[in-house]
């Protein structure tokens, strides 16, 4: 009966059939355990971790012409945020490698995909929040999908100011990129009531740290600067546009920033993995520069692209290099990471 009356509600409620952004995303393999399943069969236990306390740690990554970017940096920053929670019986590098692999290889996924990693700390033997609860190992989740970067990084985007607060190391440190998502999807609610593209994130001082869900940055008179990671997640785009920019021979400087240099500025950007170098073109309703993309960022969006291109190519080392067609990768079995 109870059934049947929640069965009734949730169909009436919401179409059971929604729409996907892309529809190609319809027929994916998920990896979730230590199997790849259709994405219909794709779930965690009720008991695990994440389910009962976000207790998980996460790393976007995306793949271009056949190799993913910065694979080594984001994998050491999964590790260092698994560490720093204290998880145990952790899949090794190698394994979460090749869970990857196989996972882009059982899509055909070669270029113009975005790979979530998600490393739960596992099942529990009862719901609670206590890790010594977690006697399973860790749950490791590669949802890799089609999507190329997800914002209009040719006109730009907006931004307005949320009220709730980014994390400081005080409460939970920024530096462990952590799926205790609720302030920046806060944040995020913010953003979309007030119809902007993303919402900018105060530090617990009031100066800006990033947004819900980027890094950020602005240009003043041809300076660059950007928020040192006290606040804000050190995030791998970031650190490689700042390299790019000192190679373009652009002076960057990581400093406390306020929000009124942000609303003077004469160039905004953001950086991320999901969108790459963003231009933002309007900030709590002020134009920045004259609303049209700048020519710092419009150098650095090239200087980026170049470098995805170019680090595709074999020699580079920024890239871990899987293929198709490596028999290895394709057949080779998984040792148990998760004794369920
Ligand atoms: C809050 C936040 N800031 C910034 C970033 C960008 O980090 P990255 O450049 O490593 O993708 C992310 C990405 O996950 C994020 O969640």
């Amino acid at each position: 009966m109870l059934r049947h009356h929640a069965w009734r509600t949730c169909y009436f409620i919401k179409s059971p059939h929604p729409k996907l952004p892309n529809p190609a995303n319809e027929k994916l393999f998920v990896w979730v355990g230590n199997d790849i399943v259709p994405r219909q069969s794709a779930k965690v236990s009720v008991f695990d971790s994440v389910v009962q306390g976000g207790d998980a740690v996460w790393e976007g990554l995306r793949v271009y012409s056949g190799k993913i970017f910065k694979l080594e940096e984001h994998l050491d920053r999964l590790f260092d945020s698994a560490k720093a929670l204290a998880f145990s019986n952790i899949p090794t590098r190698e394994e979460v490698k090749e869970a990857i692999f196989k996972t882009l290889i059982s899509n055909g996924m070669f270029d113009n995909a975005h790979i979530r990693l998600t490393l739960t700390r596992g099942k529990k033997v009862t719901s609670g929040m206590n890790p010594s609860l977690n006697l399973y190992g860790c749950t490791l989740i590669v949802l890799a999908e089609w999507k190329p970067p997800v914002y209009d990084n040719t006109r730009g985007i907006t931004l307005v100011t949320a009220t709730t607060r980014r994390n400081s190391p005080n409460n939970l440190d920024s530096k462990i990129h952590h799926n205790n998502l609720l302030n920046n999807i806060l944040a995020k609610i913010e953003g979309n009531n007030a119809q902007a593209d993303d919402a900018i994130m105060l530090d617990k001082d009031g100066y800006v740290s990033e947004t819900n869900a980027t890094n950020i940055f602005l240009v003043k008179k041809g300076r660059i600067l950007t928020p040192h990671a006290d606040s804000c997640l050190p995030g791998i785009t970031r650190a490689t546009v700042m390299d790019l920019a000192m190679k373009e021979n652009l002076v960057v400087d990581e400093r406390r920033i306020s929000l009124s240099e942000f609303h003077t500025a004469d160039e905004v950007w953001t950086t991320g993995t999901l969108g790459e170098l963003n231009p933002v073109i309007r900030v709590d309703g002020r134009m920045v520069g004259d609303g049209r993309v700048g020519p710092v960022t419009q150098r650095l969006q090239k200087a980026y692209k170049k470098f995805t291109v170019e680090s595709a190519s074999k020699k580079s080392p920024s890239f871990h290099i899987f293929s198709p067609i490596n028999p290895i990768l394709a057949t080779s079995k998984l040792s148990q990471m998760h004794p369920s």
